[in-house]
């Protein structure tokens, strides 16, 4: 079945796969823009008048978006969506003045959410996944990537990514799937870092490989949690095993994991935002990925990743949510365009690049989605109003008036 999409006021492509520096700007503008959709593909992209002369309309659906913005649906390239139970005492003991780490070395914290998520069925944690995924629909998120990590067990951690590749399957929007043992040691292995890496390595990771259950591998490199040397043979292993790598990096203390995210071939390094001067040297000169999580900082009340910097000196950033229980429980992407825009001071072009093209590499999309070009999924969400400016400008409200996923309108 063919789609037409006409008259956009401005289409917004994106295309040239990913985005370093200053080339973020280049958002691949058209206007009054039109696009051809073929089943679940994108065929053709142009002006009206262009496309209009060359497709017949006549056996198509046509969608007219006079006076709209339409543009590639959003990637959200880092949550932790899938977990059991919630932390709103947290957030209110943080409100207070208590701190993530402190309550976090006092139990409270990822392992809280451990105990809550190891108790959740599948059922559970599915529905509470679908009815999460949801918003994320209603936002223009087509593809998330998402986290175990919740289990800190064999069994849980399992639970949480067949929980995510049942949903994958049964839903419209596309998961892909991140293996995170190593995001907190659990009181099995109080003290007993190595042995837990170990095990990780060793009895769980080979059954999730085995079983096709995640394509990354990912861990908490942070003071208190897991060294640079833990972490580097936590990663490298998982290297050996066919994993690409993600690294949560420098998020409140500058271990340099964002320096080891850049030597070790990461697909990304995500967080940053105690990064040093070198760590974002090397980020910009390597194939990673900076992933800002603008929204967790504005959570946790702490200094912004320096974005503004990264671009500057040409690395190639994305943007995404982190949606988790803790430390950052949004899955709001109008928020996160306007703390990116108002105090990281990206420009708009950026933050679409950022969310769109850039978020798809980091989580090895670049190829499928993130853009509206021939031969690419027909992920496209079309914006109430006319231009790009009013993403930021209608602060903190959702303009994302009809979502197209595969081709199919599962939204407006
Ligand atoms: O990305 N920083 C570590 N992991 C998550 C938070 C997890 C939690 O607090 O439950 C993050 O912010
Ligand atoms: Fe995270």
């Amino acid at each position: 079945m063919k789609t037409i999409i006409k008259n956009a006021s401005e289409l917004v492509t994106c295309k040239g796969g990913v985005k370093y520096g200053k080339a973020m700007s280049d958002i691949g503008l058209i206007h009054d823009g039109a696009v051809v959709i073929d089943d679940d593909k994108i065929v053709a992209v142009g002006t009206t008048d262009e496309i209009l002369s060359k497709y017949d309309s006549g056996d198509a659906i046509v969608i007219n978006a006079e006076g709209k913005t339409v543009m590639p649906g959003f990637v959200d390239s880092h949550t932790h969506f899938i977990f059991g139970g919630y932390r709103a005492d947290e957030f209110s003991w943080r409100l207070k003045g208590d701190s993530y780490m402190s309550i976090m070395e006092r139990g409270g914290g990822i392992a809280s959410t451990m105990k809550a998520t190891r108790k959740a069925s599948f059922k559970e944690l599915y529905d509470e996944g679908l009815s999460r995924l949801k918003r994320m629909l209603s936002y223009g998120v087509t593809t998330v990537e998402g986290k175990s990590g919740y289990g800190l067990d064999k069994d849980t951690e399992i639970r949480m990514l067949e929980v995510m590749k049942a949903l994958d399957e049964e839903q419209p929007v596309d998961i892909v799937r991140t293996y995170l043992g190593p995001h907190a040691t659990p009181p099995e292995y109080k003290d007993r870092n190595m042995d837990f890496l170990k095990f990780n390595v060793e009895e769980v990771m080979p059954v999730v490989k085995e079983r096709e259950l995640a394509e990354f591998a990912d861990i908490f490199t942070e003071k208190n949690v897991f060294s640079i040397e833990e972490s580097e043979y936590y990663l490298k292993k998982a290297h050996e095993m066919g994993f690409k790598l993600k690294v949560h990096a420098d998020e409140m203390y500058d271990l340099g994991g964002a320096g080891m995210a850049a030597r070790l071939g990461a697909a990304s390094a995500d967080h940053l935002l105690m990064a040093s001067d070198e760590s974002i040297e090397a980020l910009s000169k390597s194939n990673t990925i900076a992933t800002l999580l603008p929204a967790t900082a504005f959570s946790l009340g702490a200094e912004y990743a320096r974005g503004r910097k990264m671009i500057d000196m040409g690395a190639a950033v994305a943007i995404a949510s982190d949606y988790n229980p803790g430390s950052c429980h949004t899955c709001s992407i109008p928020l996160i365009i306007a703390i990116s825009c108002i105090y990281m001071h990206l420009t708009i072009e950026e933050v679409i690049t950022a969310l769109t093209i850039n978020g798809a590499a980091a989580c090895g999309r670049s190829e499928s989605v993130g853009s509206i070009e021939p031969g690419k999924k027909a992920d496209i969400i079309i914006l109430e109003k006319p231009s790009i400016n009013f993403l930021p400008y209608c602060t903190g409200m959702n303009i994302v008036e009809s979502v197209i996923k595969d081709g199919t309108l599962v939204k407006g």
